[in-house]
C-alpha cells in the first residue's frame, strides 16, 4: 500500500449485515465505500445474460474478461453497479443472480480481473472495503481489518427482514438453507476462500445493534488510523 491510501477492510459470510455497516462507516468516517461482492454479481449476471454455465469457468472466463464492470457509492450511500454501461443495481441482487454467484466467484480468470479492479479504487484515498478475501488478499497491508460474523440463524433473519422490506418473496428456511450453501461453497473453494486474515478484529454482530457495530468500528478507525481530513 502507498503511504497516502488508508484502507479498513471489511470481510465476513453473508447476512452479518457487512454492507450496511460498510457503507455507513464510510459516510461516517469520511471515507469512500467499495462493495466488491456488487463486482461478482455484476460478473454473474453477465455469465447469465450470456447464457452460459455458471460453473463452465473456461465459458463464464472470457465472458466476465470482456465485460465493463464498475462499481461506486452513490450519494446516498447505495452501492451503484454499471455493467457496459447500463445501471445493474437492482438487477446483481435478485435471486438468480445469488444463486449463480458462488460458482462465478470461484474461477480464478474471474478473481484475478476483479482483484486488479478492486485495487485501482486505492488511489490516494480513504476507503472502507467490504467483501470475502478484502484483508487477506486484496488488501494486505490495510491499516484496519475487521471480520463481522453472526450465527447463521441470524444472519437468515436479516436477509429474510431484508428481502420482505424490499418488497421480494422470502421464505425463512429457504434461506438459511441458501445461506449454509453460500457460506460452505465460498469458504471451501481453492482461490481465495472466506477466511479471516490472521490480524482481523472479530466483531460477532448477532446480539448487536447495527449503531452498536457502527460505534464500534468507528472507535476502531480512531485509534488505527485517527481522524482525517478528507
Ligand atoms: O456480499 P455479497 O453477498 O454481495 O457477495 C456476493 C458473492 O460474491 C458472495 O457469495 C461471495 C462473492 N464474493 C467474493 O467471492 N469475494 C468478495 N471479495 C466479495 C464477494
Amino acid at each position: 500500500m502507498t503511504g497516502t491510501v488508508d484502507v479498513v477492510a471489511i470481510d465476513g459470510p453473508a447476512g452479518t449485515g457487512k454492507s450496511t455497516v460498510a457503507g455507513q462507516l464510510a459516510q461516517r468516517v469520511g471515507a469512500h465505500y467499495l462493495d466488491t461482492g456488487a463486482m461478482y454479481r455484476a460478473a454473474t449476471l453477465a455469465v447469465l445474460r450470456a447464457g452460459i454455465d455458471p460453473a463452465d469457468d473456461a465459458a463464464t472466463g472470457p465472458v466476465v474478461a470482456a465485460a465493463d464492470i464498475r462499481v461506486s457509492a452513490g450519494a446516498d450511500g447505495a452501492t451503484i453497479a454499471t455493467l457496459d454501461g447500463a445501471d445493474v443495481s437492482r438487477e446483481i441482487r435478485t435471486d438468480e443472480v445469488t444463486a449463480a454467484v458462488s460458482p462465478v466467484s470461484a474461477n480464478p480468470v474471474v478473481r484475478e480481473k476483479l482483484v486488479a479492479l478492486q485495487r485501482e479504487h486505492a488511489v490516494d484515498d480513504f476507503l472502507v472495503v467490504e467483501g470475502r478475501d478484502i484483508g487477506t488478499v486484496v488488501f494486505p497491508t490495510a491499516a484496519l481489518k475487521v471480520y463481522l460474523t453472526a450465527t447463521p440463524e441470524a444472519r437468515s433473519e436479516r436477509r429474510h427482514r431484508q428481502n420482505l422490506a424490499a418488497g421480494r418473496a422470502s421464505d425463512l428456511d429457504e434461506v438459511l438453507a441458501s445461506v449454509n450453501r453460500r457460506d460452505h461453497l465460498d469458504s471451501t473453494r481453492a482461490v481465495s476462500p472466506l477466511r479471516p486474515a490472521d490480524d482481523a478484529v472479530h466483531v460477532d454482530t448477532s446480539d448487536l445493534t447495527l449503531q452498536q457495530v457502527l460505534d464500534r468500528l468507528t472507535e476502531l478507525v480512531g485509534e488505527r488510523i485517527g481522524v482525517r481530513d478528507v
